[in-house]
């Protein structure tokens, strides 16, 4: 045994090999003490002459569990069967599936509503040459080659799909590894061995998988590298599947330009699919907006939101059907009612084609296409292009005919296990009908035999049993020994009588043991037959789930505009973005009724191509710039936006910046990180993007991060002429207005009322008034002189002014640098600063030098905001 165990791993160095022992899995040597690490069970060890091995094992029945966790750390695991029965000479063993985190099949391991994919990257050698790279969804047999190209481009791709692992050519593990750094969910790596990436290699086996001549049906000119890909990818596919594929039986190439491009940073400070703070999806956008019926719509829905339109044509068409779809409520309810019955049959089918499918999935495959057809008749009372599209995958004639054979074949509700038979419904099949005949009306025939012989023999007590040694026997208890019959064959003798045989009992048994034993094999037979039918209609039976999932996902639009009162956007060519009466659509949710407030927004070409928005912290200017860029994003990928009015000029891409300070979840983020983030978005900007830059230059020192903010817009408005929301806590920004013709100040209202500020949280045009630190202590109540003179020291402090041994100049004044000389509060020159303007005064009384003594040598540096108050109190105290 463990000889063969030791072939069978040599066989499959990179998994943990679970060996099938009888009822349990069991792991050796390394594998043990990784396994029994991760899934916290006990490492014993077994001898092995003078030594003793270790080992680990989990029963048959929980072996999914143990997998699925095995595979959410990333690990790969083989799973090795006994292929012949025990106690039958050796038992021989093999590895039937290797199920690695890109290669899963399993409802208990795959997320229904993501995408399972596996990426396949082929890095090249130089600069100049683009790298090519291909995704495969084994699940549901997907398959995609992406346009080679430049390597971050190919990350922002695949991290739209957030693949869950990446197959790369041995050596390249480094390269591909350090670009995959940023993305949220940190997928797997596999290696395998350079030539499978071969270009050649890979087309044809593409061409004899595919059972083509050539691949230019499927448009995979230019496919280049990523051929070499694909075909890395689809190999790793069959050999961890141990299967043919079948329901891979296209790939498509994904070209560039067609989609609206987001990055991975964009899409993580949008909280397209996932919040920043604990990666959920409920608290994204996608939380909002999907009320998918289907795991199919859900994941088509997702994708839409990661990568949106660019196509104002291919975005009108999904604006035209949720229009249509939100005028119609009574429709849409009756759509969404036959959504919920159908089942994901996308992965039914990648299931069912890799033989890992049961006699349930074929049932639930019925159920599902017997709904298909009410789908299609409902979208016949509908205009919208996009939609009446959907009705012909979905009425196409061999579905109704599968539908027809599967209902004829399958009980309404078969066992979960197909090794047991007991699925196929009486009529289906005469010869199975008289099997199932003979094996059930076993019970009656032996009742009448046991009735007979009692009779018979006058033994009342006689019964008719069955064991597995003997088969079905005679029991007689001591007491009726004398009653039995000499034709009887004695068997065997217990403690309270003996067991007995008879001729007929024999003739009987025959028959019904192979009766029973014919007819499971038949049904496996005719599962085969049923299984080999759905592979074979794979290709229209994914095209009937993807039309359920593209009308699922517009059903979902529809029905989240209708009730958050979403507006159909305008759009257009133009360069502008107009939002009347906007909101941010995940804050509007999580502040409840209408407590969030609209704004409005525009940016266009003419004068206000780059808003520069100041306002105190928590006025809400993060939430305004967001809910531009996600208007963006939802009108392209085919949503209403949530505004009372909007137009949109096309955007090609949408970057979202956050400084690093405000960054939390990326963690410990770096200045590096930010200024690199901030080159990326300079170098791939153009005239049609929209970018949101909020309070960057931060993560630097306050002259660093301004000149650099500065730099910044001004490039963005004299070079790249993208739209821009520019949030920034550095004031002087707001000068750029002056010398920049499209620079435009706007800033989030607050007012003071009672004593305190209120956040109107409303956009208006000018500059803030940069002092509200100060504009607090004020309204705290603060003597007008204190008031002056912190705002005094606040403006040597923002002028840099140090002494000869480098501390601050906290001291100097505005009239003099002596404390005694101390002069009356200054007048403060900005006029921006005309709220703060303090009256000119006399000469301070000797409470008032005290304080501003106290003030002059109090180190803000070294102080918390506590005693920095209490301190303040004090003044307040003495000032009375
Ligand atoms: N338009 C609005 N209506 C209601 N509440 C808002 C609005 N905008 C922001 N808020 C609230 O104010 C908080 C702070 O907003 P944020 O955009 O982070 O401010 P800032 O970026 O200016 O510090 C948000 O968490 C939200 O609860
Ligand atoms: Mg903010």
């Amino acid at each position: 045994m463990m000889k063969q165990y030791l072939e069978v791993k040599a066989a499959h160095p990179q998994a943990l090999l679970f060996f099938r022992l009888g009822d349990f899995y069991e792991l050796f040597f390394d594998d043990a003490v990784k396994a029994a690490e991760v899934l916290q069970i006990t490492l014993t060890s077994r001898a092995k002459g003078a030594e003793r091995i270790p080992m680990c094992g989990v029963p048959y029945h929980a072996v999914r569990r143990h997998v699925a966790k095995l595979i959410s750390v990333g690990e790969k695991v083989a799973i090795c069967e006994q292929l012949t029965p025990a106690g039958k000479g050796i038992v021989r063993r093999d590895v039937v599936r290797i199920i690695t985190p890109g290669m899963v099949l399993d409802d208990d391991v795959l997320e229904a509503r993501e995408n399972n994919f596996l990426a396949a990257v082929l890095p090249s050698d130089d600069a100049e040459t683009p790298w090519g790279a291909a995704l495969i969804d084994a699940s549901t047999g997907e398959f995609i080659a992406l346009q080679p190209g430049a390597p971050e481009v190919i990350a922002d791709e695949l991290g739209a799909v957030s693949p869950r692992e990446v197959l790369v050519p041995e050596g390249s593990e480094p390269i591909v590894e350090n670009l995959l750094r940023g993305f949220a969910r940190r997928p797997a790596l596999a290696l395998l061995g350079a030539d499978a990436f071969d270009l050649k290699r890979g087309k044809a086996l593409l061409q004899t998988h595919l059972g083509v001549q050539t691949l230019e049906g499927f448009g995979l000119e230019g496919g280049g590298a990523s051929l070499g890909a694909a075909g890395a990818a689809l190999r790793y596919l069959k050999e961890t599947q141990k299967s043919g594929g079948g329901h891979v039986d296209r790939i498509s190439l994904q070209r560039r330009g067609g989609a609206l491009v987001i990055d991975e940073a964009t899409r993580a400070n949008l909280e397209l699919v996932k919040t920043l703070k604990d990666g959920q999806r409920s608290g994204s956008l996608l939380g909002v907006l999907d009320r998918t019926a289907t795991s199919p719509g859900a994941r088509k829905l997702a994708r839409w939101l990661t990568a949106p339109l660019a196509d104002a044509a291919a975005i009108g068409l999904r604006h035209d059907a949720v229009g249509e779809l939100l005028e119609r409520a009574a429709l849409r309810e009756g759509l969404l009612a036959t959504l919920k019955e159908i089942a994901d049959v996308e992965r039914l089918c990648g299931r069912l084609s890799l033989a890992s499918g049961g006699p349930r999935d074929l049932e639930s495959l019925c159920r599902s296409l017997s709904a298909m057809p009410r789908l299609a008749q409902a979208l016949g009372q509908l205009n919208s292009q996009l939609l009446k599209a959907l009705i012909g995958p979905l009425m196409h004639v061999n579905l109704g005919e599968l539908c027809g054979t599967l209902s004829r074949a399958l009980v309404e509700e078969p066992p979960a296990v197909q090794a047991d038979g007991g699925f196929i419904k009486k009529g289906y099949h005469a010869e199975l009908d008289t099997l199932i005949d003979l094996s059930t009306s076993g019970k009656d025939y032996l009742l009448k035999l046991e009735l007979r012989e009692r009779e018979r023999t006058g033994i009342s007590s006689l019964k008719v049993r069955y064991n597995k040694v003997f088969g079905y026997y005679l029991e007689v208890t001591k007491a009726n020994l004398a009653h039995v019959p000499r034709e009887w064959i004695r068997k065997q003798t217990t403690a309270n009588g003996e067991r007995y045989v008879t001729e007929e009992l024999k003739t009987y048994e025959e028959k019904v043991l192979t009766a029973d034993e014919k007819r499971i094999a038949l049904e496996q037979r005719l599962f085969e037959e049923l299984r080999a039918v759905v592979v074979a209609r794979a290709g229209q039976l994914r095209a009937a789930a993807d039309a359920v999932a593209t009308l699922d996902a517009l059903v979902s639009f529809a029905r989240v505009s209708s009730e958050n009162g979403y507006v159909r956007p305008v759009i257009d060519d133009s360069q502008v973005l107009e939002l009347e009466g906007g909101r941010h659509p995940v804050v509007e949710k999580a502040l409840g009724g209408d407590s969030f407030i609209p704004n409005d927004v525009k940016v266009d070409r003419e004068d206000a191509q780059v808003l520069i928005i100041t306002g105190p912290n928590m006025a809400g200017k993060s939430t305004v710039m967001r809910q531009v860029a996600i208007a963006a994003v939802m009108a392209q990928a085919g949503c209403f936006v949530a505004a009372k009015k909007a137009r949109i000029g096309l955007c090609d891409r949408v970057f979202t910046r956050v400084g690093a300070s405000d960054n939390l979840a990326r963690g410990q983020s770096t200045f590096m990180v930010e200024m690199t983030e901030t080159a990326n978005i300079l170098h791939h900007a153009t005239r049609k993007s929209l970018v949101v830059l909020d309070e960057i230059g931060r993560g630097t020192s306050t002259f660093d991060g301004l000149s650099i903010a500065w730099a910044v817009a001004e490039h963005l408005h004299d070079r790249i002429g993208a739209r821009t929301l520019f949030a920034t806590h550095y004031h002087e920004l707001t000068d750029l207005a002056r010398e920049k013709p499209r620079v435009k100040n706007c800033s989030i209202a607050v007012r003071e009322q009672q004593g305190k500020v209120i956040f109107l949280r409303k956009l208006v045009s000018g500059a803030a008034s940069r002092s509200y630190g100060i504009e607090v202590a004020k309204l705290a109540g603060l003597p007008p002189e204190v008031l002056a003179r912190a705002r005094e020291l606040l403006k040597n402090l923002e002028a840099g002014e140090f002494d000869e041994s480098g501390r601050p100049r906290l001291a100097k004044r505005a009239t003099g640098t002596e404390k005694e000389k101390a002069a009356p509060a200054p007048v403060v020159d900005d006029s921006q600063l005309g709220l703060f303007s303090a009256p000119k005064k006399a000469a301070p009384s000797s409470a008032q030098q005290q304080v501003l003594a106290a003030l002059e040598s109090f180190s803000v540096d070294t102080s918390s905001p506590l005693e920095a108050l209490n301190a303040i109190n004090e003044w307040k105290r003495k000032l009375k």
